[in-house]
């Protein structure tokens, strides 16, 4: 079928579905919703059998769904209508949630229902809902529905409904003084990724987000108690909770010690080492030992990567491979595994282009330090969403385990035509072959777990429940391999054969030549696209390689 999106834009979900639908044979376009007359001249170039809406933020217009059989996915139950479908849900400890593939009519989220999923709702950020369970279901539900369209005899289901307002700051507001932590938190997972709750730190202004229980700390209901790193500890009635990230009025969201410099004035509050902490409480990088396999953890807010977490991470792995281990899993975080250079942190700094410097300099000796490891085997095990440099960096290990599930960008064009770093050249072609590098590159279209393993890129596919626990179970086979030692010596000759040809050095230097270029050069493109990155500005028109409804040649060709 030709399906078209009609979308706010290409997030990870509608990556997805895209990735998934392309695979079963259909051919999909994408038009973001700008405006309605963008939408229905993209209806008329394309002449789609089906039109989908994955991830919308206003109604179709009746001149698309009066003609078109228009489906669109609300993150919701069966009934469910009305915005802050999810919101509502995490805030008021839903047991079970789920999606519903509905049709476009007048009323909001009213039409027949075509396929609808459930599942167990956890108690997280609702971003982390969002990019694992609400995605898998919609592709679930998505998939029922686009047969039982092309099987032409299925009748949806009219049902009856409860629509709920869109939730608003007043809905949202936490009392730090009389509320205990869990109820707090449920708010802050329920507001988490957008729009956070408006509250104040340091009597000034700022959204919330990225909280984390704490079990041992105590004190004053309100009163902030110190900090660890990027993040703040504040009191509650019953305890204490962490805030990771917040946003000032007119500003981007930030690491909180990073928009409150003021709270390195707290106690500092610091783990004793690496070892992860037996008690609930905020930990970007942790280190647990079994078997003779070292698992490195690093649980950053949206797999953005700093100058500093990348220095603290490099600082980690080199001394968990100091430890008698003999392999090291790099785990990266429960959502994502990395998404390269921290581009918040780079908008905000002093000079951009200096920070982009410092960090994209720190996260490449991060991946040379992993290529350099000669004393255990190393695995990235691929647990979360993956994009841009950090699709490298996993890659400068010796084996990349990949969730299936997981969606994958590894290019860097859309950041403004970033060339890339993080050794790209050096693991890249080795992989695909030149050419097969040149058109990921070029292409700059996410890829699946699945599809990253049959090209070659990265090594295993495992499926995704269990994950984890399948993780382990590989890395213990690995490190108790009869043939371990000779494992260990073929990299180590590999390494040596590949620095005799062309060293790292080399490879490293080109590419930040070209850095540089787009850091400091006449070009203001990486400069231009990261302002709009950060800022969440709208889309004001379709990126050319999704809207391929608008490719010159494509009334001829069809
Ligand atoms: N630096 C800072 N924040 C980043 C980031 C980065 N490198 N990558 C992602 N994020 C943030 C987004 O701003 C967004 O923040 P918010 O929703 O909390 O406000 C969040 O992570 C999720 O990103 P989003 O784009 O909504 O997720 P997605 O799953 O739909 O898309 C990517 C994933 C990787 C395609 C997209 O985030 C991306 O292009 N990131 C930039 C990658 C990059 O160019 N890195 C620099 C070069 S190494």
């Amino acid at each position: 079928m030709r399906i078209l999106f009609l979308t706010h834009s290409f997030n990870s979900l509608t990556q997805r579905l895209y990735c998934e639908l392309s695979q079963l044979g259909h051919q999909i376009s994408i038009e973001f919703d700008i405006t309605d007359s963008v939408s229905e001249e993209a209806v008329f170039l394309f002449k789609p059998d089906l039109i989908l809406a994955p991830f919308l933020k206003r109604a179709i217009p009746e001149s698309i769904w009066s003609r078109h059989l228009c489906l669109v996915v609300h993150p919701g139950i069966v009934g469910d209508r009305g915005p802050s479908a999810l919101d509502w849900a995490i805030q008021n400890g839903a047991r079970e949630w789920g999606v519903t593939v509905l049709q476009a009519e007048a009323e909001m989220d009213a039409g027949p229902v075509w396929a609808s999923a459930n599942f167990p709702l956890r108690q997280e950020k609702k971003s982390s809902i969002y990019r694992n369970e609400t995605t898998e279901a919609v592709v679930q539900a998505v998939i029922v529905t686009v047969n039982r369209v092309n099987g032409g005899n299925f009748q949806p289901l009219r049902v009856a409904g409860q629509a709920h307002e869109l939730m608003k700051q007043k809905d949202r507001a936490i009392n730090w003084q009389t509320e205990t932590s869990a109820v707090i938190l449920a708010k802050l997972n329920a507001a988490d990724g957008f729009p956070g709750i408006a509250n104040e730190l340091f009597g000034q202004p700022c959204h919330l987000f990225d909280a984390w229980p704490e079990a041992m700390l105590k004190g004053e209901p309100g009163s902030l108690l110190g900090y660890r790193e990027t993040a703040i500890c504040r009191a509650t009635v019953d305890g204490a909770l962490w805030i990771g990230h917040v946003k000032k009025p007119a500003g981007i969201k930030l690491p909180a010690t990073q928009a409150f410099p003021e709270a390195l004035a707290l106690p500092e509050l610091p783990l004793a080492d690496y070892g992860k902490s037996a008690h609930a409480t905020w930990q970007d990088i942790a280190y647990e030992e079994v078997a003779g396999v070292g698992f490195l953890s690093f649980e950053f807010y949206n797999g953005a990567m700093s100058t500093r977490q990348c220095q603290r991470l490099t600082a980690a792995f080199l001394w968990a491979s100091s430890r008698p281990t003999r392999v090291i899993v790099l785990r990266g975080g429960r959502d994502f595994w990395s998404n390269g250079v921290h581009l918040n942190t780079i908008e905000a700094a002093e000079s951009p282009s200096d920070e982009s410097w410092a960090n994209i300099n720190a996260i490449d000796d991060l991946a040379e330090a992993i290529l350099r490891c000669e004393t255990q085997l190393t695995v990235a095990a691929v647990g979360g969403n993956t994009g841009a440099g950090g699709c490298f960096l996993a890659r400068a290990a010796d084996q990349v385990w990949v969730r299936d599930g997981v969606m994958l960008n590894p290019h860097y064009k859309n950041m403004g035509n970033l060339f890339g770093s993080e050794f790209w050249t050096y693991l890249l072609p080795p992989r695909v072959g030149d050419a097969g590098a040149q058109a990921i590159m070029r292409h700059r279209l996410p890829m699946t777990a699945q599809a990253a393993v049959r090209l070659g890129f990265y090594d295993s596919c495992l499926p995704g429940p269990g994950f984890t626990v399948d993780v382990a179970r590989r890395a213990a086979e690995l490190a108790g391999a009869d043939d371990f030692a000779a494992q260990l010596a073929e990299k180590q000759a590999k390494r040596q054969a590949d620095e005799a040809a062309k060293p790292l050095a080399d490879y490293r230097a080109e590419e930040l030549k070209e850095m540089r270029r787009n850091f400091y050069g006449f070009d203001p493109s990486y400069h231009v696209a990261r302002y709009h990155f950060v800022t969440r500005t709208l889309h004001s028109w379709t990126p050319r390689h999704l809207a391929r409804h608008r490719d010159l040649d494509w009334e001829i060709t069809q």
